[in-house]
């Protein structure tokens, strides 16, 4: 029997409040967990996923060892329908939940095991809790005793899964469908980690799953002179300062330039100058802030929290320190955390150098982000 499996990604995400399985966990997108699970399953032929429409193209580029990438329907059953007729070259299906990142070897094997007995079948837990239903008259107990949670991967021969799917009804799940043809399933053990990323708070159990995560530092540097222009602005730190301002293509903030460059070192991903280049008319005159906040979101993308950032500032000339806590609080705000994890230190240079002779301001930076793995 050859077997395809269809990882299902194009829910909504409702509950979670975004797109739950786009999310980086470790590394990773939460779909992609699964994905490598059944194409390293070696009694797997062919793994395809369903997405969003507007996705496809972006899988398709995440994934090209998927057997397909097609868009889903506005119900896990319509989405089922499309991963189904793409699927080809295989006499049975699995169809899994994207959403549901841990599934273990074992609990693939006995659902395929079952399957290749002639039977649909899915992994399920007894539910353990207390339960009780509300109605009108009440919030009565329900007799828990043979109830199970269902899980996924679900799976059946193609020819019936086919048939099931043809109805034009919905269910939540594929034995839900399957039953509509009076299949009785069989259910094999399910495991604890199994379990769908539904709500935010799933999200955090995801994230303690797979345990302690990765840190990184990053350094910057950067120099620039004082403009030969009386009338420019001196920014520094994210602040305006009176004086002359320093030369440069954007805002000339060297402060935040070394601010950035530590962030984009933190994560490997290059320095200010690959990313706006001083050729680039858009980032004339342009706040360097606005690289700070859009380097924030780069990070926060690839899954980067950012643990804290310190800066120091070698000028004669203007004094800093008394505005400290005001510069913290706008780095701060454009990096989306606690002032208290942004520090700022200034010295002169004794007078010493270009920077003593007051031709010029340098700064350093560190920045250090984490992310779970
Ligand atoms: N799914 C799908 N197409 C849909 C709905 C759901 O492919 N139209 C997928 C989801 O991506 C998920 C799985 O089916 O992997 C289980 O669905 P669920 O947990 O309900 O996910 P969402 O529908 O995205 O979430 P919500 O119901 O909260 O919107
Ligand atoms: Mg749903």
């Amino acid at each position: 029997m050859k077997f395809g499996a269809i990882i299902l990604a194009a829910g909504r995400g409702e509950r979670y409040g975004g797109d739950k399985v786009a999310v980086n966990l470790g590394g990773r997108p939460v779909w992609r967990w699964s994905f490598d699970r059944f194409l390293a399953h070696p009694g797997i032929e062919a793994v395809g996923i369903v997405v969003a429409p507007a996705a496809v193209e972006r899988y398709q580029a995440a994934a090209p060892q998927a057997a397909f990438v097609v868009a889903g329907g506005a119900t896990r059953s319509s989405s089922v329908r499309a991963g189904l007729g793409a699927l080809t070259g295989c006499d049975a299906a699995l169809i899994h939940d994207g959403a549901r990142p841990f599934v273990r070897a074992e609990t693939i094997e006995a659902v395929m095991d079952a399957v290749r007995r002639g039977r649909a079948a899915a992994p399920a837990l007894p539910v353990t809790d207390t339960l009780r239903s509300i109605s009108l008259d009440g919030a009565r107990l329900v007799d828990r005793e043979g109830v199970y949670a269902m899980q996924t991967p679900q799976g059946a021969p193609l020819d019936v899964l086919r048939r099931a799917y043809a109805l034009d009804e919905d269910a939540t799940d594929d034995l839900g469908m399957l039953e509509r043809l009076g299949i009785v399933p069989e259910l094999v053990p399910g495991a604890p980690e199994n379990f769908k990323v539904t709500t935010m708070d799933d999200m955090r159990r995801a994230v303690a799953w797979i345990g302690a995560g990765e840190t990184r530092t990053g350094i910057g540097y950067d120099v620039h002179r004082f403009s030969d222009d009386p009338e420019r602005p001196l920014w520094l730190a994210g602040l305006r300062f009176d004086g002359r301002g320093l030369e440069g293509h954007s805002d000339a903030d060297v402060a935040l330039h070394a601010l950035v460059d530590a962030l984009l070192g933190a994560a490997g991903l290059g320095d200010i100058g690959l990313r706006y280049p001083n050729t680039d008319p858009r980032w004339k005159d342009r706040p360097s802030i606005e690289f700070v906040k859009e380097t924030a979101e780069v990070l926060a993308n690839e899954g980067w929290q950012i643990v804290n950032a310190d800066l120091s500032i070698v000028a004669e000339r203007p004094k800093i320190m008394s505005r400290r806590a005001e510069i913290a609080a706008r780095i701060g705000a454009a990096l989306g955390i606690d002032a208290d994890r942004v520090s700022v230190k200034a010295t002169t240079n004794e007078g010493l150098g270009f920077i003593g002779r007051g031709e010029g301001v340098a700064a350093m930076a560190v920045a250090t982000l984490r992310r779970n793995q």
